[in-house]
């Protein structure tokens, strides 16, 4: 597969001295949805203003479809959409003159049945000629993705777009999502929603005060960083583990009625055999017995823990 955007040792330090980004490389692979993930002022709207020529990088170079964005700055941006985290909407221009505003600005011949089509999908139709000050923020967040996507961008930024956005609107975004990849567009977004790169994305990458821990594919990075955990419902509750069981990790709950055996995925044996069999040599009943896997949030909150 090839890369849409390359970014090569990309470092950033702020005017007044604070550094952002600490020698970034990141492949981002034509057609993924890929999900940034990392703690707040962890460098995330940094990283993608750079991308999108808002913040001027500091060392480093970042290419978009092949087209530096420094060098090549008006081929690159013109690839790319961008959906911010700040809402920066609040004209007296209606929602349509918007739209086509925005796609003017890449050069592009008008198209008002691409700017239609995205208005209805967005369910902004009806809105088309309302002034944007009118509009509710949901509705300026559906505007601002309009916006990101009148030029027919081949790469779509979401910057957390669904900050403060209703159950409805956040599963009418994440289906356009799905539809913009199927017709062949990258997408790479933030959220601090972690189910929701749970559920959408192809690969994570996780970034903490400037530097990125980990890039992995979601599936791999959860079968890799997630834990198992087999819960034992006893018939009697326990005082202590008995030492018989001591060699197993083990553990009790408050109430003693819980033994909790963690274990690792990736492992070819989970030991839950023997772990059952040694019970039952030891007269241990037990009435239910459950199992459950770490969730992408909890490898997360591992992740950024283990590093500050
Ligand atoms: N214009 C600026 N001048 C100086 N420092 C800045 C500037 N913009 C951002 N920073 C600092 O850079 C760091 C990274 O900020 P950034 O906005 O990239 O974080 P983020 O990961 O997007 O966080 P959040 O999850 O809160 O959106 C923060 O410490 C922030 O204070
Ligand atoms: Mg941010």
């Amino acid at each position: 597969m090839h890369s849409t955007i390359s970014v090569r040792n990309l470092s950033k330090i702020y005017d007044g001295g604070f550094q952002a980004l600490k020698n970034i490389n990141l492949e981002i692979q034509r057609g993924e949805i890929f999900a940034l993930l990392g703690p707040n002022g962890a460098g995330k709207t940094t990283l993608i203003s750079i991308v999108c020529g808002l913040v001027n990088p500091g060392e480093g170079q970042v290419l978009a479809d092949g087209h530096d964005i420094i060098t090549d700055f008006r081929a690159a941006r013109a690839k790319i959409g961008l959906v911010p985290q700040e809402l920066t909407t609040d004209s007296f221009e209606t929602v349509w003159n918007t739209i086509g505003f925005s796609r003017g600005l890449f050069g592009k011949p008008a198209n008002p049945a691409h700017l239609e089509a995205v208005l209805r999908e967005l369910s902004l139709w009806d809105k088309r000629n309302t002034r944007i000050m009118k509009l509710s923020g949901g509705m300026k967040r559906r505007v601002m993705i309009a916006k990101a996507l009148a030029h027919e961008p081949q790469i779509l930024f979401l910057d957390e777009p669904t900050a403060g956005v209703d159950v409805e609107l956040r599963r009418d975004m994440w289906e356009m999502v799905r539809r913009l990849r199927a017709s062949g567009v990258t997408i790479i977004l933030t959220t601090h929603y972690i189910e929701e790169a749970e559920e959408m994305a192809d690969r994570i990458g996780v970034i903490h005060k400037g530097e990125i821990v980990v890039v992995e594919d979601k599936s791999a990075l959860m079968k890799k960083l997630g834990k198992k955990q087999l819960t034992l419902q006893l018939q009697s509750p326990m005082t202590t583990i008995p030492p018989e069981l001591a060699d197993y990790p083990l553990e009790l709950s408050a109430d003693g009625n819980q033994l909790v055996y963690t274990f690792d995925t990736q492992g070819d044996r989970t030991g839950i055999a023997g772990l059952l069999r040694r019970l039952s040599d030891h007269g241990i009943d037990f009435k239910d017995l459950n199992t459950s896997e770490s969730s992408l949030e909890e490898i997360f909150v591992n992740l950024v823990r283990s590093r500050t």
